[in-house]
């Protein structure tokens, strides 16, 4: 049995306990957060997408504690999973590595790329194993992306555009762009850490954005400039009015085939080529979290590095974040460094 102990009981962390209570061989044994009702479970958070952030869980059963230090210094566990505010991510994860548990870390990795880095850095001498939380590598039809783009199924690819903007979450946290980095960071960093995946990393940005909600960059247009993909674009934001559905979308034009995915949709994953039907690609019903924690305990089961997503890949999605955000600043193209 591999015990979980839960680090922040937001959105997130609900998530992630749901998952874990639906997996065999698992079990969330503690929880932490500072927030007394949210630890006693009388207040819950909601997530963007239907189903999401149940919070199954017997608060009465499992150790509570109202600071991740001491869950990671005291708590029962093998594994700390930490769904805390981004700026706390490095620190905690750093700890519970020093503790030698194994770490779920959510996505942004840190605040900013310098931290970043030295989180991965530092992570190289782990004798456990520590995994960023990047969902969309593992989310159904953006695997797949990711697996025709490398194999070429369909040609080269001549244009990708990404779309995933919603109405702000609300909240203490998303309404502090120092905290939350504001949708640029918090949302649109998905696609970016998915764009990086894909295509590598982009030799420079331009992007154009908008301050609304939190005083950081809620909603932003890039575009991704490489040598041997014409057109790699993204649009993040969290800046439509109320009621806006949650949208998560792209486009792929390859030279063969236009594939489609929009959640929004019944079948969202479609594939249209010239003088064919239109082709559904048949998905897992799951989200994406439930294939990356499971990934996370095949890693700690096989004793084996994750190579799905590493710390590195998540550093660099930081590199290229501060890259459009300079972009957005100087309103210049500016190169990744
Ligand atoms: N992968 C995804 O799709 C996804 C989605 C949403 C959020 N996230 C990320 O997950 C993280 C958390 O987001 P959220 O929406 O759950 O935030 P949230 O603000 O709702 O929850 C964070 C919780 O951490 C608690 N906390 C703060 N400091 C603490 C401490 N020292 N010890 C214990 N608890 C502490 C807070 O009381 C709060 O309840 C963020 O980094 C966010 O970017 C990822």
């Amino acid at each position: 049995m591999i015990k979980i102990g839960v680090c922040g009981l937001g959105m997130m962390g609900l998530t992630h306990i749901d998952i874990y209570g639906a997996m065999d061989g698992v079990e969330v044994v503690a929880v932490a957060d500072a927030d007394e009702a949210r630890l006693s479970g009388a207040t819950k958070a909601a997530g963007n997408i239907e189903g999401q952030a149940q919070g199954g869980l017997d608060y009465a059963r499992v150790q509570k504690f109202s600071d991740a230090g001491d869950l990671i210094a005291q708590g029962d566990v093998d594994v700390v999973d930490i769904c805390l505010p981004t700026p706390l991510h490095g620190r905690f994860a750093l700890l519970a590595m020093a503790a030698k548990k194994h770490v779920l870390v959510e996505k942004p990795l840190c605040r900013t790329a310098q931290e970043a880095r030295e989180f991965a850095d530092a992570a190289q001498q782990a004798e456990t194993i520590v995994m960023p939380a990047m969902c969309m590598r593992f989310w159904p039809g953006w695997d797949w992306l990711h697996d025709v783009v490398h194999t070429q199924k369909y040609g080269a690819v001549l244009g990708a555009t990404f779309r995933r903007v919603v109405s702000h979450p609300g909240g203490r946290f998303y309404l502090d762009g120092d905290q939350c980095g504001g949708a640029l960071l918090d949302l649109h960093i998905h696609d970016t850490d998915f764009i990086n995946y894909c295509f590598g990393k982009p030799q420079a940005v331009t992007s154009t954005g908008y301050s609304k909600d939190s005083g950081a960059i809620d909603h932003v247009m890039t575009q991704y400039h490489y040598d041997d993909v014409p057109l790699v674009a993204a649009e993040g934001g969290w800046s439509m009015s109320e009621g806006y559905d949650f949208s998560m979308r792209y486009t792929v034009n390859f030279e063969k085939a236009t594939a489609c995915f929009d959640l929004a949709r019944e079948n969202p994953l479609m594939v249209f080529a010239n003088g064919q039907d239109p082709q559904v690609i048949t998905l897992a019903p799951e989200m994406g979290y439930n294939f990356e924690i499971a990934y996370f305990l095949e890693c700690i089961r096989e004793k084996k590095e994750p190579i799905q997503v590493t710390l590195s890949s998540a550093a660099e999605a930081l590199e290229i974040y501060e890259a459009e955000l300079k972009s957005i600043e100087t309103k210049q193209r500016v190169d990744v460094v």
